[in-house]
């Protein structure tokens, strides 16, 4: 049942070229520019006059979230807030009719989220979901939705499911802002033939085990860990940090790169791995300027770098290439490395992968 793997967790990161195509399947139409979205078309008119976009979730679909607040603002742009489910729901917020509010979940049973999708429902909003389990509790509550089709993900730590999440984010601002007009049909060919090679590109990321296995290695006796990146990079960053905390038991803090100076920056020291999101876009030359930062203090840098790299080489200690990318897609490759580094270093601490110390599946209590 796991294919040969030795966990699950480490099946379904190798799923993730399939699963990403079949989250893209018959959804986006290259050659025209097109993407059709089955599961929201009947609010193609009503996604014209929308005022703000509210995504809610919790954990990694949260993080997924806000990858989608880069992707929607930048493509479609809509205003966006990502809220947790759990603040969301238990505050007072402003909610009118012409909200849409986007409900991310894997399992389709969080509690919490779907708190939030009833409060947000009573007020008037429209609700659309992001699950991956067909039929459950959430996509039975919501308006309209769009199934991420990752399959089933057996491991705790979410990771396929995650990558399906942003694809479908993606797809849905690229949707939208194909409904308002706010994109090109040239733009939107171009973009479109890339995504649709994304799970090649995948596929390439994942090549690098042998030499993220090293890197494990190397890091696995620390005591805290530091992942940071900038723009979208920060949600990976993130969720990076995320997997890390959740199947091997090292503190780890997502941050974004730029912030480090105003605290953490005073926890790096030569036990300190701080992993860079460092890929060639439009914030390549700030984040350099970051490593050096911490290489100043003798942190141990691994970065994350785009494929052929020679500026952020001469300053890392371990660099991990990912293919080069539109930026609009750097979540989805760079979150692969992440998530090999910490199954390696997990599996190296002796730990229960599949099934980390008290976390569930999914969390149907408050
Ligand atoms: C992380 C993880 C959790 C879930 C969170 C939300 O690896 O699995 O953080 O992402 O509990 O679960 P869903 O997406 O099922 O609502």
């Amino acid at each position: 049942e796991k294919g040969g793997f030795e966990h699950f967790m480490l099946k379904e990161i190798y799923e993730q070229p399939r699963s990403i195509k079949d989250c893209m399947r018959g959804r986006i139409y290259p050659s025209e520019g097109k993407v059709q979205l089955g599961g929201i078309k009947e609010f193609a008119e009503k996604l014209k006059n929308i005022d703000r976009i509210i995504i809610v979730a919790c954990g990694t679909s949260w993080h997924a979230g806000l990858v989608g607040e880069y992707l929607i603002e930048e493509y479609a742009r809509i205003p966006v807030e990502v809220e947790y489910a759990s603040e969301f729901r238990y505050r007072n917020p402003i909610i009118t009719e012409k909200d849409v509010v986007i409900a991310i979940s894997q399992s389709g049973e969080t509690a919490d989220t779907m708190a939030a999708i009833e409060m947000a429902k009573e007020r008037g909003a429209t609700i659309f979901g992001i699950c991956n389990v067909a039929g459950a509790s959430i996509p039975r509550l919501t308006h309209a939705g769009v199934y991420t089709h990752a399959g089933p993900e057996i491991g705790v730590a979410s990771t396929k499911a995650f990558t399906a999440q942003v694809t479908v984010l993606t797809l849905m601002a690229f949707y939208m802002a194909q409904q308002r007009g706010t994109i090109t049909e040239s733009k939107m060919i171009e973009l479109l033939t890339e995504l649709d090679h994304i799970p090649e590109k995948i596929q390439k990321a994942l090549e690098s085990d042998k030499l993220i296995k090293e890197v494990a290695e190397k890091i696995k006796d620390s005591r805290n860990c530091l992942f940071l990146g900038r723009g979208s990079g920060f949600p990976v960053a993130l969720e990076g940090a995320l997997k890390l905390k959740e199947i091997s038991y090292i503190h780890a803090e997502g941050y974004p790169a730029a912030e480090m100076k105003h605290g953490p920056i005073a926890l790096i020291d030569e036990e300190m791995p701080v992993v860079f999101i460092a890929t060639q876009n439009s914030s390549y030359e700030k984040v350099i300027s970051n490593i050096q930062e911490v290489k100043a203090r003798k942190g141990k840098v691994i970065a994350i770098v785009t494929e052929g790299d020679t500026e952020v080489k001469k300053m890392a200690d371990y660099c991990i290439e990912i293919p080069d990318a539109n930026e609009a897609f750097l979540p989805l490759l760079a979150t692969i490395p992440l998530q090999l580094l910490s199954y390696h270093i997990a599996v190296l601490r002796g730990c229960n992968i599949d099934q980390p110390r008290n976390l569930a599946k999914s969390v149907t209590v408050e």
